[in-house]
């Protein structure tokens, strides 16, 4: 920095840095070579929950699993002796351990800087619990379309090839026939035969994709879904929709991407919920669409959720991926809304929008 000479901007460069060292988005520990911890800034406590002077001067291992605390110390010590600067534990699973005991994953680099004749490292940490599951959804969604092929292809081979080859046996028995009723008998028992064929493939395609999407749009396939639930009996169901003027223009994945949001929303409320009543809330307007489910069950803390489901991770990225947004309102004994937003094709995102 150029203008760090003078003795008024030398003070202000250092106040900036503070104020960026303080603003940084992960967690940053100056540790020196005895792993102490020289400073910290804001987000460390956020991460681990300590106060800056429980952690200033005690042990870096404070902040590591209990069970890696040892090998923590020992891998330290080797990196002082030759440090450079490098994430740390390439292709290792690290861990940060917060004040209540609790672990969680993280990223770590480590830059070595030399303050006052001393060498210092700069661990920034980052939480990647949520990265990490956004990775095991897509592990989990690839892992469901091949299943999905599997049954597919499944049933094209078990079913559909085992109709057409009966077909064949018996074209070529009507063909042999010398026998004018045989032949006759024979030919509507295919065409009944080819009835079937297509009736299959009709649920094949249908296993696909949602019918209804294609044909009568989201709405009405929302509409029609929670109509099935509803026909379980096993608790009150219903949909309102407010159509605002004009229509919102979404294409066929955003559609999609509605439909599964609301199909998961509501096969939560049905799972987890234990609620008697559940409304599916629908507006359109220009704007785009927005769809709430809302039930009156048990509710839960959306903070907490940790590793235990996909579904709402899942939620989350197909509402991002379609530019909307998912919100989750919920607390234990509070009944739970799932809101989520889609805007129209082109629309920026302001004016009216539904909500
Ligand atoms: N409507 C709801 N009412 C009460 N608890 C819910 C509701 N939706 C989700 N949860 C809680 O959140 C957890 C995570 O949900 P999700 O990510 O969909 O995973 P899964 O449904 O596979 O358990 C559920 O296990 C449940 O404890
Ligand atoms: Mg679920």
């Amino acid at each position: 920095m150029k203008t760090a000479r003078s003795p008024k901007s030398e003070s202000l460069a250092a106040e900036a840095l503070r104020a960026v060292f303080d603003a940084a988005p992960d967690g940053m520990i100056v540790v020196d070579q005895e792993g102490r911890i020289r400073a910290l800034n804001a987000r460390v406590e956020e991460l681990f929950g300590y106060d800056p002077e429980e952690l200033i001067g005690g042990d870096v291992e404070i902040l590591v699993p209990l069970e890696v605390g040892s090998q923590h110390r020992h891998d330290r010590a080797k990196f002082s002796s030759a440090p450079s600067a490098r994430p740390m534990g390439v292709g290792l699973d690290l861990a940060g351990r917060h004040k209540s005991g609790a672990t969680f994953p993280v990223d770590v680099s480590l830059s070595p800087v030399r303050v006052d004749g001393e060498t210092l490292v700069i661990a920034a940490v980052r939480d990647v619990t949520e990265r990490n599951r956004l990775r095991e959804w897509g592990v989990s969604a690839l892992r469901a379309a091949e299943e999905e092929r599997e049954r597919i292809a499944l049933e094209l081979h078990d079913d559909m090839a085992q109709r057409l080859a009966a077909l064949m046996v018996h074209l070529r028995l009507a063909r042999q026939s010398p026998d004018e009723d045989e032949r006759e008998s024979l030919m509507e028992g295919m065409r009944g035969e080819i009835q079937e064929c297509a009736e299959a493939v009709r649920r094949i395609a249908r296993g696909l994709r949602p019918p209804a999407l294609d044909e009568v749009g989201v709405v009405a396939a929302i509409q029609a879904h929670v109509r099935s639930l509803r026909d379980s009996g096993e608790m009150r169901m219903k949909v309102e929709v407010e159509r605002g003027p004009g229509a919102p223009r979404l294409n066929r994945d955003t559609e999609l991407a509605l439909y599964r949001v609301v199909q998961e929303a509501l096969a939560n409320a049905m799972r987890h919920a234990e609620a008697a009543d559940v409304i599916v809330r629908i507006r359109t307007g220009p704007a785009g669409i927005s769809a709430m489910v809302e039930d009156d069950g048990r509710g839960f803390d959306p903070t907490q959720v940790g590793l235990r489901g996909l579904g709402i991770v899942g939620m989350r990225e197909r509402a991002r991926n379609a530019g909307g947004e998912l919100s989750i309102d919920s607390h234990p004994g509070g009944g739970t809304r799932v809101r989520v937003m889609i805007p129209s094709i082109g629309s920026g995102g302001d004016g009216d929008r539904p909500d």
